[in-house]
């Protein structure tokens, strides 16, 4: 890669840096292998924020690996709900029947051997290798090759496998070779690109141990970088969804075991929109006599690749009919996970039996 002799200077300003400005994190206070695979798993593509509550959770009801491949799948489903991209809990649950089966319940210290478990790519390989083993493996992640790219003011685009191999390797060269320090480095990168060299805005070079070091700095370019190219548009489903409603149940059903959400539980709908006048009739074709039609408000939600424009309707049936699941709203909160994309319409289920009976 460019200038890549700049990333020889690093190691040590950063971990000095590291040591004063480390965030007290809850994965950070004397982890097991365990902890580092979970709360890397759960970081992915989610905020350090929105991940504290839910690691606390996850560890109370899944405190081993040998708890985590015996865990019920809608239990496992209940305490990601609302985490996002539910094939990481999936794969978690493969992996640590793996990890009993294979490897005695521990985690390798081997990158190639944790390569090999369902949903670890190499990024997570790599940081669970250095953070836990302290293994020089470097983890690349969006974060660290935003601080690499603009330290060494390289335009390579950081979509593609090559660059990322590239920057991969250009790191492992100067990763240090002592435990405390490979697992310090895989933190201070991430860190200095989550707090300083950040990836909304203007990076905060006045607070950067590397200014003086930084190529994109010393040009005033750090906004050309990373070079990333602009995201194709999303593909625009319209739904309707219905809260279909028999007492004081609803219907639910499960989603396919493949695909957007799988095997989550959701509220009937069909893919596309239906003006009121339609509902009853649409319903009458899968058997449902409705009684009563309220629309509710539209409600969006937006997937990595998909956006979902949803319309809904209330609707009260004569009778459950056995193709779905009538659950009343204790069974819905406490046992089905429904993921947040139906959060506007779970928000609106009717909850005066339930409070009134608490
Ligand atoms: N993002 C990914 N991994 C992280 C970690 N260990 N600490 C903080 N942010 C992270």
């Amino acid at each position: 890669m460019k200038n890549q002799a700049i990333l020889h200077e690093i190691t040590a300003p950063l971990l000095y840096w590291y040591q004063g400005a480390a965030r007290d994190l809850p994965w950070r206070r004397s982890p097991t292998p365990y902890h580092v695979w979970i709360s890397e798993i759960m970081l992915q593509q989610t905020r350090v924020e929105a991940v504290k509550g839910y690691y606390a959770r996850f560890l109370d009801a899944f405190p081993t690996v040998e708890a985590l491949a015996a865990a019920d799948d809608d239990a496992l489903n209940k305490v990601w709900q609302g985490l996002g991209y539910y094939s990481r809990a999936r794969n978690l649950k493969k992996a640590a029947i793996r990890l009993v089966e294979d490897f005695g319940g521990d985690l390798p210290a081997d990158h190639g051997a944790l390569l090999s478990l369902p949903g670890i790519g190499a990024y997570t390989a790599g940081a669970i290798a250095s953070i836990a083993f302290g293994l020089p493996t470097p983890a690349v992640d969006g974060n660290v090759l935003r601080v690499v790219t603009r330290l060494c003011a390289d335009d390579a685009d950081i979509m593609k496998q090559t660059t990322k191999d590239d920057v991969t390797a250009a790191l492992a060269d100067i990763y240090p070779r002592t435990p405390d320090e490979a697992a310090m480095m895989t933190q201070a990168l991430m860190e200095l690109g989550a707090t300083v060299c950040v990836p909304n805005g203007a990076p905060h070079c006045d607070e950067c141990p590397l200014s003086s070091l930084c190529r994109a700095h010393a040009e005033g370019t750090e906004m050309n970088y990373p070079n990333k190219p602009p995201k194709k548009g999303r593909t625009q489903v319209e739904k309707t969804v219905f809260l279909l409603r028999c007492g004081d149940r609803y219907a639910i059903r499960k989603r396919p075991d493949e695909g957007l959400l799988a095997g989550l539980w959701e509220f009937p709908s069909v893919d596309k929109h239906l003006a009121a006048e339609e509902v009853v009739g649409y319903l009458q074709t899968l058997g449902l006599i409705a009684t009563e039609v309220s629309q509710l408000p539209d409600a969006k939600h937006i997937f990595t690749h998909i956006e979902w424009h949803m319309r809904g309707y209330e609707v009260r049936v004569k009778e459950e009919l056995p193709s779905y699941v009538w659950a009343d709203v204790g069974e819905i909160q406490e046992i089905y996970s429904i993921p947040s994309a139906f959060k506007a319409f779970l928000a609106l289920l009717d909850t005066s039996e339930r409070e009134e009976s608490v």
